[in-house]
This record gives C-alpha cells, structure tokens and sequence, in this order.
C-alpha cells in the first residue's frame, strides 16, 4: 500500500491505496464520492473528469499515487459553484441530458469551457467537447446550453477568459494552482486546457526533414505468402495498396508522384473522413521505402502527418514485412493518439492491412478486391485507437509527401 494526501473538495485526506489503484477509484471507493461516474475505464468517455490542480483530468487513467499532494475537485464540490448553478440550470432549460450519466464530466468540463474560453461560439464549444462522449447523445443541448451560458455572462459583462497557466503536469502536485486551489476558491482560479487533454492533444513528434527530429515509432512486422519480388512491386502500386487500406479510397495521382486520398472511418456515432495527400521513395537495392503524408479531418478541424517505413525482406518463400510508423496528430482527435491505444491499434490495423496484402496477391484474387472500400467501420474499444491510427497511420502514408 502506498499513503497519500491530498486536498479533496477542500478538505485534507490521507489515504493509503494499493499503487495501482486510479484516481477515480480513489475518489468512488476510498472517498465515496461516487458523482464521479466510470464510463469506458480508458480516457474515452469523459465521463469521470474532475479537476486536479484546477484543471479537468480523466480520473480513470490518473494514478492516485501520482496525485499526492495535489487539490482535487468531484462534480460534490460544486452544489454552491455559482457558474455550475448556472450551468445546472442551463442544461435543465435546453434538455442538455437525459440518463444523466456524462452529466457531471459534462458540466466539470463545460465549467472549463466557460471560464478559459469566454467567448467560444458553438463550433468551438464542440470541439473543446470532443472528449465528452454522451450516449443518450444529447450534444445539441449540452452544446446550446454551455452557449447560453456564454452569451449571458458576455451580456453581463462577466466574461473574461481566463489567463493561460502552465500546466502542472496536474497531479503531480507541482503545479501553481495546486494547494491554495480548493473548495469555492477554485471558482476564481485560472485554468488552461485540461492537462490530460493538454497532454493527449499535443502534437506526437514525427521525422520531419525539416527539424531533423527524430520521433518514437511504432513498429510491426508479418509475413506475406507472396515472393519478395511480387510483394516489393506491389508496395511500389500506391492504387492496389490503398485498396488494401479498410476505409481508403484513391482521389487522383498527380504527375509529379504525388497521391490524393481520403480515408473514411465510423465508430459509433463519430465520423472522420481525412483527405490528404502522400508519396513515397523506393530504394530497390535494400527493399525499403519511405511514405510521407498528411491530412486533416474536416469534421473535427484534426491534422494528421506521419511517416511510414518498411523494409521487406525473403522468409522461406514468402515475404517478411517490417514497418516502422512515426506520426504527428493534432487537433480535436488528438485525444486518440495515447500512445498505448494506438500501438494496440496500428498491431490491429496492420494485421488487418497484412491480410487485405495477403489475399490481393493470392492467386484467387489477381486485383484483391478486399475490404469495404467506403468506410472503416469500428466496433467497441477498437474504435478509439483506430481512428487514431487511421489519422495517423492511414491516410498519412499515402496522402502526402
Ligand atoms: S471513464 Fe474515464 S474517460 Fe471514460
Ligand atoms: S445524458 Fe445519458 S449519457 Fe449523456
């Protein structure tokens, strides 16, 4: 067990919690403060945000431990907030929930929202909820309250966004807003972006020719049944590649080497439909190429570039295939790009790629014809990770370079 303390809705606790215990069971079962709900257990939902050190944070991938000594605040904390009586009555007024269970992530975040984006209109207030997920989807009320919300305080004169702090990391007990941050004085503090968010959104170093960075990579490989020279010419046809891409479809080929694709993905009720544009370098000697691409999600204002290497080599009579991915992913699903999800996800997308590979080359299927070409369907915790990588992975490769 390890003992803590930390300041919770104000007051002191000292606490001793197993060392992989999170913050939200901290919170839930330690504490009792069961306001905090627990959605997907993985950083999706939102469901479970709470403040720590004055900024949101998912407490279901915050360690509890990591949070000693910092000030933490649960949906408990805000009965007399008056921004969240605002916002209470706010969402009563514009039917802004129904089951209720996103509700206290919603309004802790649309709390946020208020006080560091004074003068959000609708698209952005959308954006900034990206990582609240509502599954009565009930996003068109939630959306036009916290702008009402907005527009009376902008009437009232009492709109002033907040100064931009630094972040702690939160729960690290480090930072400024740490301590003195508790109970209705928090109400007054300035917060930036939520640190988690902060942290999910920032952009993943990617190679980049032009800074010469070098970026952490994810790496895979699999085995096509295909002989070496059949599997490097077909990675060298950009049009039969992307059709082995679930999602993927080919705009056009430029003259100069350059291709436009667009990669269409559906996880339950979000959509992302990325364009872009990629090429590629060969070197036939060693068998290894290089894709560059980038793209952006129109939907969600989302960039996305990456670099894909592979190298493939002879294995018996068949083809070993290893790539290495390095991306870039900013924007509103950035959130995806934790960097645990996506490497379980690029394993995912690359088996799925392998095999699409696989059974165009096959003698059955001379032109492979292979997955639903329309829309990359995910299903389930999948999802996440997938669309990360479809920002990522996906339509980098192959759209720019
Ligand atoms: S329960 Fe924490 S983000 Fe879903
Ligand atoms: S109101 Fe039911 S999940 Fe949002």
């Amino acid at each position: 067990m390890s003992g803590l303390s930390l300041t919770v809705n104000g007051e002191k606790v000292a606490v001793a919690v197993e060392p992989r215990t999170s913050l939200a069971d901290l919170v839930r079962e330690n504490l009792n403060l069961t306001g905090t709900h627990l959605g997907c257990e993985q950083g999706v939902c939102g469901a479970c945000t709470i403040l720590v050190d004055g900024v949101p944070v998912r407490s279901c991938i915050g360690n509890a431990t990591a949070c000693d000594g910092a000030s933490v605040r649960t949906i408990e904390d805000f009965d007399a907030d008056p921004l969240m009586t605002e916002l209470r009555a706010a969402f009563n007024k514009h039917h802004a929930l129904q089951c209720g269970f996103c509700t206290p992530g919603m309004l802790i975040m649309a709390r946020d929202i208020v006080l560091r984006l004074g003068d959000a209109d609708e698209q952005r207030i959308r954006i900034e909820l990206a990582g609240n997920l509502c599954r009565c989807t009930g996003y068109s009320g939630i959306v036009k309250a916290i702008r009402s919300v907005i527009v009376a305080r902008q009437r009232a004169g009492a709109a002033e966004p907040r100064p931009t702090l630094p972040l702690g990391p939160a729960g690290s007990g480090h930072a400024k807003t740490g301590a003195d941050v508790s109970g209705a004085a928090k109400a007054a503090v300035p917060s930036s972006r939520p640190a988690a968010e902060a942290s999910a959104r920032k952009p993943v170093p990617v190679p980049s020719a032009a800074t010469g960075k070098k970026a952490p990579a994810v790496k895979q490989s699999f085995s096509i049944a295909s002989p070496l020279p059949v599997v490097w010419q077909r990675f060298g046809e950009v049009p039969a590649m992307v059709r082995c891409i679930p999602g993927a479809s080919l705009v056009s080929e430029e003259a100069d080497g350059t291709y436009t694709i667009k990669m269409r993905i559906k996880m339950g009720p979000i959509g992302a439909e990325f364009a872009g544009t990629a090429s590629q370098q060969r070197d036939d000697a060693s068998k290894t190429g290089v894709i560059h691409g980038a793209g952006r999600d129109t939907k969600s204002a989302s960039l996305a570039e990456g670099e894909l290497t592979y190298r493939l080599s002879k294995e018996g009579d068949g083809t070993r295939v290893d790539i290495e991915v390095s991306y870039l992913l900013s924007g509103a699903l950035a959130q995806f790009a934790r960097a645990g999800i996506v490497t379980h996800f690029i394993g995912a997308i690359t088996a799925q790629f392998a095999a699409n590979l696989g059974r165009s080359l096959s003698p059955e299927s001379a032109d492979g014809p292979v997955e639903d070409a329309g829309e990359l369907r995910v299903a389930g915790s999948l999802g996440v990770a997938l669309k990360a990588w479809l920002g990522e992975l996906l339509r980098n490769p192959f759209r720019r370079g």
